[in-house]
């Protein structure tokens, strides 16, 4: 399989929209971190360069697709990444990378651990889809 050129370092020249720390109670049975807890945070990142493009406010329509690539633990340190892949009528597509930089004796070790694409869709005051305006 190709691999990611990311896979194992935090993308240069790029700035997350989230970090935030996994915590015990973030955890679950198992013993690593509750895949809701992530998806919540993917959520939340796709939502910004979102929002920021359409200026006003925008709803979730579609998970189009989502990995858990690595597990999380606690005490990882959580970047979300997310950009805008692509444009429709009143709907975009966006991107959305979380890495983990995780200390282990000493030494710091970073994994991209999900990575997903989701629809978010322009609303007006009716919560009826509005057009994007022109970039
Ligand atoms: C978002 C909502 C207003 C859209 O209403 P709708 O009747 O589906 O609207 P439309 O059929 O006109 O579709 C709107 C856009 O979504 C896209 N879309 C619809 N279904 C989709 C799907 N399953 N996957 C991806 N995109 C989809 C359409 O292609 C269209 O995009 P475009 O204008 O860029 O071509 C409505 O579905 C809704 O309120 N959903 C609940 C949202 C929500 O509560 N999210 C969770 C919390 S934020």
């Amino acid at each position: 399989m190709a691999t990611d050129d990311n896979e194992n370092c935090l993308p240069a020249g790029k700035m997350p929209v989230i970090r935030v720390p996994a915590r015990p109670a973030d955890q679950n049975p198992g013993g690593s971190i509750f895949g809701g807890w992530i998806m919540s945070y993917v959520d939340i990142a796709g939502s910004i360069p979102a929002l920021d493009r359409v200026r006003g406010p925008v709803v979730t329509r579609a998970v189009d697709s989502f990995e858990f690539k690595k597990p999380v633990f606690v005490g990882d340190l959580i970047s979300c990444y997310a950009e805008i892949v692509s444009e429709g009528r009143t709907s975009l597509k966006v991107k959305v990378e979380v890495y983990a930089e995780r200390m282990k004796k000493g030494d710091m070790s970073c994994v991209k651990v999900t990575e997903a694409t989701l629809t978010y869709v322009a609303i007006g005051d009716d919560r009826r889809p509005r057009e994007i305006p022109s970039a």
